[in-house]
């Protein structure tokens, strides 16, 4: 959701901007623009619509210089037109900033500038910035310090000044920024993917801060204006992650690298002997889990779907009670709170706004805090107490795919040390451990599946309007899951139920051809589903089921069975969506849509 580069160095900036925001495209946008800081001038460029329009324009009007800011928007305040793309100026043109979030007091603030004679060129929030930023006078670094006050809401900003054109500043509240610390150069971004090529040597800002970037030094200051000393961190990821090596989507590359994420996640949480599983670095102390008695856990979209997985995990194995919200509503909701409770907020990015809230909200009343995240660093990284990392490496299509699969195996690994931590690991601890280290191997077979099995369910599927997702008990959120994939990169409208509710209104929808996909592995309630696909085989639908390739009772009320190796009813959430994954990609691309970037998507949802 919006991306944000800055850079200032020796090498030409336009392509070092374009370049950075390509790298960012994956987050979602629908306008681009930059800023090129001459010798004493600004020179803007703004496209709509993709970052080809934008290139197409920096080729036909060269700009020279070795600083700049560069933007992709997704639209808040304002339809996605160019007069509306960032950067946005101030009235003298002196000032030009960059802009991810949203800022509440927009119409307090637009009043106050009209009132004092401003003329308003665009209907952004980000314009504001500019024009309270040109409106101070002085180094940019200060006038910053004096706007960051009169800012409520959530923002990441970068900024330039025609009178500095070897600084850019950077200031957030909300959003993250982070800066790459290079040789004789320096770069701003919002997300590391964009400077990863660059260097991997990154400061992050936290809430409040700004930083002064120049190409030989960083100043990093608080909201008081007092300098802040900060370690500079080295990522372990590289560059090559974020490449799509020989794969046509980013997509299909990260549903391809899920056996090597789970491998590496399981191994992460593994004792040395692979005996037990370690958390040490958790950090949670005796006296804390001696009084945890509860848990909840919050997240959105794709991560709230392992939320609901990790509920059946953890209730049965350590006993807690568990409960899963939506981050959105928890925020709101007036959550029981207190220190018998752990909170986990559970988000790929680090980044989602509500989720950060919900965080924060449960902090506030006590709860121990811990997060299940793929980025180090990031917000609810540095915000949680205890942490666990999912080893997924960077994921950059829109539809989370591996770092879903990775986030189950984290949360297994969790429920696993408190079961240990309250005295209950037995032999089933043993065979889960077993089955973990295997779940690679389950994986591969499913990559390795005939993709004839593909082109029917493709078939089916790419000519449906509706279709409903149906699974029961641990495999219900993973029918919510394949339903969500299938809805967000086809466009297909795909309602995820539990089985056993179906006939009390969906079943209304089910004509003949109505395609019904159902995750058919074997649990305990598989006779009971299959009785459920019998009731929408009779109305006419045209069922698709994961089931096991030697689940003859399912071949037999299937269309078309997508075959999944057996594993313990715990750990099939992981495998058996797998092939709903491929089935919406394979969906997707028949349809000839773009799978990396859906529309109206963003990768990490800065804003509530
Ligand atoms: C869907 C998807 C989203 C995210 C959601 C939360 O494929 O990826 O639903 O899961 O926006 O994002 P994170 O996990 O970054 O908090």
């Amino acid at each position: 959701m919006c991306g944000i580069i800055g850079y200032v160095g020796t090498d030409e900036v336009v392509p070092v901007i374009l370049d950075g925001l390509g790298r960012l495209e994956y987050r979602g946008y629908d306008s681009a623009g930059m800023a090129v800081l001459g010798a004493d001038s600004i020179r803007i460029l703004r496209a709509e619509g993709k970052l080809r329009n934008l290139e197409q324009r920096a080729y036909h009007e060269p700009m020279h210089g070795t600083t700049g800011i560069g933007h992709t928007r997704w639209a808040t305040h304002g339809a996605p037109t160019e007069a509306n793309a960032h950067p946005q100026v101030d009235a003298s043109g002196d000032i030009a900033v960059v802009h991810n979030g949203i800022l509440e007091n927009y119409a307090g603030l637009r009043r106050e500038l009209l009132q004092d004679g401003v003329e308003l060129a665009s209907d952004t929030d980000t314009e504001l910035i500019a024009q309270l930023l040109g409106r101070e006078s002085g180094p940019l670094g200060e006038r910053v310090l004096r706007v960051m006050p009169l800012l409520v809401g959530q923002y990441a900003v970068v900024a330039v000044c025609r009178s500095e054109p070897d600084t850019v500043v950077a200031f957030r509240q909300g959003p993250p920024l982070v800066v790459g610390i290079g040789e004789g150069e320096n770069t701003v971004a919002s997300d590391v993917t964009a400077l990863l090529h660059r260097t991997r040597k990154v400061l992050y800002l936290e809430n409040g801060e700004f930083a002064v970037v120049r190409a030989d030094g960083v100043e990093l200051r608080d909201a008081a204006g007092a300098p802040v000393e900060r370690e500079v961190e080295t990522l372990d990821w590289d560059a090559g992650r974020v490449e799509k090596g020989g794969y046509r989507h980013f997509m299909l590359k990260e549903i391809f690298e899920q056996p090597d994420a789970i491998r590496n996640t399981v191994r992460a949480y593994l004792d040395a002997d692979r005996s037990g599983v370690n958390l040490d670095g958790l950090g949670f102390s005796t006296e804390q889990l001696g009084k945890l008695r509860r848990i909840h856990l919050v997240a959105c979209g794709t991560s709230w779907h392992s939320c609901l997985v990790a509920k059946f995990i953890l209730e049965r194995l350590t006993g807690l009670p568990t409960e899963v919200d939506y981050a959105s509503e928890y925020r709101y909701r007036d959550p029981l709170l207190g220190d018998d409770l752990l909170l986990i907020g559970v988000t790929q990015s680090g980044e989602t706004a509500d989720t950060l809230a919900a965080m924060e909200l449960a902090v506030r009343g006590g709860a121990l805090l811990a997060t299940v995240c793929n980025v180090r660093g990031s917000s609810s990284w540095r915000l949680a107490t205890s942490r666990m990392l999912t080893q997924a490496g960077p994921e950059i299509g829109v539809a989370s795919t591996k770092a879903f699969t990775t986030q189950l195996v984290a949360l297994v690994a969790l429920a696993l040390a408190l079961r240990a931590s309250r005295g209950l690991a037995d032999e089933l601890d043993r065979k889960l451990i077993t089955d973990l280290q295997r779940l690679p191997m389950a994986v591969e077979e499913v990559l390795r599946t005939d993709r004839a099995f593909y082109r029917l369910g493709t078939d089916i599927l790419s000519e449906a309007t509706d279709t409903l997702y149906l699974g029961r008990g641990i495999l219900y959120p993973i029918a919510l899951e394949g339903a969500l994939k299938l809805k967000e990169i086809s466009y297909i409208h795909a309602e995820g139920y539990p089985a056993g509710e179906m006939k009390h209104g969906p079943i209304a929808l089910v004509t003949d051809g109505f395609p019904v996909v159902a995750v058919a592995t074997a649990t305990a309630t598989r006779d009971k589903l299959l009785g459920n696909l019998m009731e929408v085989k009779a109305r006419g639908a045209t069922v698709l089921a994961v089931a096991e390739s030697d689940a003859d009772d399912v071949a037999e009320v299937a269309e078309l069975v997508l075959p999944v190796p057996a594993v313990h009813p715990l750990l099939q959430p992981v495998v058996a969506v797998v092939p709903l994954q491929l089935l919406a990609y394979n969906v997707a691309v028949e349809l000839g849509h773009d799978v990396d970037q859906p529309r109206n998507l963003a990768k990490s949802v800065t804003v509530e």
